[in-house]
């Protein structure tokens, strides 16, 4: 498989030649140059091979059925469970399989709400769930910076209970406001939920110290490391959170599977989100008891050829190493935030350097509005991402509409840096801003 060179680079071409993908011409027989994986990756051939021999040979509904595919099906998916888990350091038993990282933060957030609902009714908790009930004079705290996933269900959950949203804010140079984080944190904290890189900025965020801090005043600890289990080695209990959520189609695998990982005690308290089949221990006209995680969390026939396709994901990953990955991109990010800096009216949203910051790189070209630089990106085969990012509060800080986005990966060379940048030189001719 493939290691880094002298150059810090991947081979990319020999990566390239496991996307199909990435062989096919874009507007009239350009060669394509995808740069926004940031929204969704690409997926390998072994990939699509793994969810191919699954329907091919094995399909049934898992954990049910007592033939011989249902106890295959069962295996695999049970197997993918294990690889994934073990590629962010963790038990198998802590690794609850979701839609996407946004049903993931969902999970956690309803976990609280249905918890306060019970309470409220008068439903005698484990104690161990009580920390899960929450309302007036409690607090959740996110940033500034979160993807409105990591944002719309904490309001949810306030407007629902009567507790209060708080948000550390962000600098001028797309950082976290961390000096008033101790300010923001107090016995009043139920959970801080704050993302690890940000899908927008690019910025990687200490969720150590974060988490140390919200751990002193007895807080849960959430983090949304969709844009960072994908891009950089990850270990979950190195991390110092209780739960972490991410997306399997940003890291190599299929749509229609997400994880939430917790530790064994934070997920044994947990109240579960969706109920239904599988889910449950007995089940009485009268009332249910629900099974042990991660099934309490698995309500309904999963989804298992994607779990086995993101297995496969992460087998591929972690052949090229993750380490190498991570160093493959910093370069690229590195040439990418030189050359586009040295352009006249580009602005970069975010750290314009690399130290702390991932490969989302989101720009503004001065006089150009972000959909007309993505258009003429696109009509040159360069496949970037306009709009808000699903960000919308950090458009707001900055002052912008919406920003461009370059994103990294492991497939890209510096000839798509190249031409990023030759791109956002046409973008200017184009609009007559040179
Ligand atoms: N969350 C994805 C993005 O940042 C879709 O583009």
């Amino acid at each position: 498989m493939t290691s880094l060179s002298t150059t810090g680079l991947l081979d990319v071409e020999s990566i390239k030649a496991d996307f199909p993908i990435l062989s096919r011409t874009v507007r009239d027989g350009r060669k394509l140059v995808y740069l926004d994986s940031g929204a969704t990756s690409q997926k390998p051939r072994q990939v699509l091979d793994a969810e191919r021999a699954f329907y091919e040979q094995h399909n049934a509904a898992v954990h049910r059925g007592a033939h011989q595919l249902a106890e295959e099906a069962t295996d695999a998916y049970e197997s993918a469970r294990q690889r994934i888990a073990a590629f962010v350091g963790a038990p198998a038993s802590e690794l609850v399989f979701t839609r996407n990282a946004t049903e993931s933060i969902n999970l956690v957030a309803y976990a609280f709400s249905n918890a306060t609902d019970k309470a409220r009714q008068g439903v005698a908790l484990p104690e161990a769930t009580k920390r899960f009930v929450i309302g007036p004079g409690d607090e959740v705290l996110v940033t500034e910076m979160e993807h409105h996933a990591n944002l719309v269900p904490w309001q949810e959950l306030c407007l629902k209970t009567g507790a209060t949203l708080r948000w550390l804010g962000l600098s001028d140079e797309g950082r976290l406001d961390l000096d008033a984080l101790s300010s923001l944190l107090t016995e009043r904290t139920k959970v801080v939920s704050v993302v690890h890189q940000s899908n927008i900025l690019g910025t990687v965020n200490p969720v150590q110290e974060i988490a140390r801090a919200a751990h002193a005043v007895g807080a849960l600890v959430l983090v949304d490391a969709c844009q960072s289990v994908p891009h950089m080695p990850l270990n979950v209990n190195e991390l110092g959170a209780d739960l972490v959520a991410w997306s399997g189609h940003k890291m190599l695998g299929p749509t229609g599977i997400g994880c939430l990982w917790g530790r064994a005690e934070v997920l044994d308290s947990m109240p579960p989100f969706l109920t239904g089949g599988s889910m449950i221990e007995t089940v009485f006209m009268e009332g249910s008891t629900y099974a042990p995680p991660p099934q309490r969390f698995e309500a309904g026939v999963p989804m298992a050829a994607q779990a086995i396709g993101l297995a496969a994901a992460v087998d591929y990953l972690q052949a090229v190493g993750m380490p190498a990955i991570a160093a493959h991109e910093h370069a690229l990010t590195q040439a990418a935030v030189a050359s586009l800096v040295a352009i006249p009216g580009v602005r970069i949203i975010g750290p314009a350097t690399t130290i702390d910051r991932g490969s989302a790189l989101s720009f503004v070209v001065d006089g150009v509005h972000p959909h007309d630089v993505g258009q003429i990106l696109d009509s040159l085969g360069i496949a970037v991402r306009v709009g808000h990012h699903c960000a919308w509060p950090v458009c707001r800080r900055y002052g912008v509409p919406a920003t461009t986005r370059a994103t990294f990966y492991l497939y890209n060379g510096l000839d798509d840096v190249i031409a990023l940048t030759e791109g956002v030189h046409e973008v200017r001719r184009f609009w007559g801003v040179s």
